[in-house]
């Protein structure tokens, strides 16, 4: 039988883990494939493989997951140089760019992995693209809570005219409760942030078309906007996992 999705995931994760060495300091990454990682280097810890390893979490859920794993904890102020990350990604374009942020972590995964000598990215081969938005996916925007509709109507205008684009203000289901008639009456409020901001979802019906950097740096010039989810040649290497089997692509 073929290997299901999770199955890719983890034999791409445990590819990554195997470059893990012991003294490392390591970024840790967020979602359902990074998971893979980080069990995998508690295993190694708790066998005596891997020793003395200290890793950066790049979200709430990475510190909780790390921890859960035995894998020792630190920061950004105290190791400013990281070895190597391993995370996961929502899209990889043939030059490696990404998207990231589909679980909202973009600001701290991007610091992260911007000050890690290698970055390596592991996904199944759905994740790959020909170019980034092409998978209909929300290209994340994290922005602060004040006068977030203003920031989204800058980002609007942004991209007026550009066909197939859409965007709207990331919200989360607070209280979903069947109603009198058994309807699902759900309240909805803004997805918040580990850093408590907001976050808008851009959507490209025909992926971004155009020069990525400049795009990066149009979006990042927006006052009220904190960082983005195109990650622009920072990732030194991507593990893909397909079902014939597994394979690297180097920058
Ligand atoms: C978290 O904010 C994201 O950047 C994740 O790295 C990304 O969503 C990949 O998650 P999965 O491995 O669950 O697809």
């Amino acid at each position: 039988t073929l290997p299901s999705q999770d199955e890719l995931k983890r034999v791409a994760a445990h590819r990554a883990v195997e470059l893990v060495e012991s003294d490392m300091v390591l970024g840790l990454g967020t979602g359902s494939t990074a998971a893979h990682a980080l069990d995998r280097i508690g295993e190694l810890l708790r066998c005596g493989a891997l020793r003395n390893i200290v890793g950066i979490p790049t979200s709430e859920w990475a510190a909780a997951r790390a921890a859960a794993a035995g894998i020792p904890l630190t920061d950004l102020n105290s190791h400013p140089v990281i070895d190597l990350s391993i995370d996961g990604a929502d899209e990889v374009d043939p030059a490696l760019n990404l998207v990231k942020g589909r679980g909202g972590s973009l600001l701290r995964e991007k610091m992260v992995e911007g000050a890690s000598r290698r970055f390596v990215v592991i996904v199944d081969e759905s994740k790959l693209v020909p170019r980034l938005g092409a998978s209909g996916l929300a290209v994340p925007v994290e922005v602060i809570p004040f006068g977030w509709a203003l920031t989204l109507r800058r980002l609007q205008s942004l991209f007026d005219g550009v066909p197939g684009f859409n965007l709207k203000l990331r919200t989360a289901t607070i209280n979903a409760k069947a109603s009198s008639f058994g309807k699902i009456e759900s309240e909805f409020e803004p997805f918040v942030t580990d850093n408590k901001n907001y976050i808008v979802d851009l959507f490209f019906e025909n992926g971004i078309l155009g020069d990525l950097n400049l795009i990066s740096d149009e979006i990042l010039r927006i006052t009220g906007v904190v960082e983005h989810g195109m990650f622009l040649g920072l990732a030194t290497s991507v593990i893909v996992a397909r079902k014939d089997g597994v394979v690297a692509m180097d920058k």
